[in-house]
């Protein structure tokens, strides 16, 4: 068993499809061990994108990751980083494949509706930033 961590952005939960994207999850085998909604401040934002600091987009990133409440999200599953992953689509949904989450909802490279961990190390750090461990269930 792995666990991932994931958030349904602002973008999705403004258009009211948590529900369809919580459904998605469940259907793809992922256990919810912690979920919660939370608007992210700018230092929230900032310290989650850190490894982003720094690029031509990152701005306009914490900008939208601020700007409405997200659904954050720790899943598990085996092998959950790599098949989230493949759920969610690729990061710019007109390179995602049909039937993902990016193509079916996102609007753009900005705002592409889901974030997913992109390795065990990320992981281990993204979900302790938004989960004690006892809301882990
Ligand atoms: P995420 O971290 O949100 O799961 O997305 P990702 O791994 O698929 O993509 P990543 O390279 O980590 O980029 C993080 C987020 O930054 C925004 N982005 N905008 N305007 C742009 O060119 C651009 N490039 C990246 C996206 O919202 C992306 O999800
Ligand atoms: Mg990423």
């Amino acid at each position: 068993m792995q666990r991932t961590f994931a958030i349904i952005k602002p973008d999705a939960v403004a258009a009211g499809q948590q529900g369809e994207i919580i459904s998605i999850i469940l259907q793809n085998g992922f256990k919810i061990l912690g979920m919660k909604q939370k608007r992210l401040s700018r230092a929230d934002a900032e310290g989650f994108y850190a490894v982003h600091a720094g690029k031509g987009f990152f701005a306009e990133l914490v900008d939208f990751m601020t700007e409405g409440p997200v659904v954050v999200l720790a899943l598990e599953r085996e092998d959950a980083i790599k098949k989230w992953r493949e759920v969610m689509g690729a990061t710019n949904p007109a390179n995602a494949a049909e039937g993902t989450i990016r193509k079916r909802f996102a609007a753009s490279v900005g705002r592409n509706c889901v974030h997913g961990s992109d390795a065990p190390e990320t992981a281990a750090v993204e979900i302790p930033f938004f989960f004690a461990t006892s809301e882990l269930l």
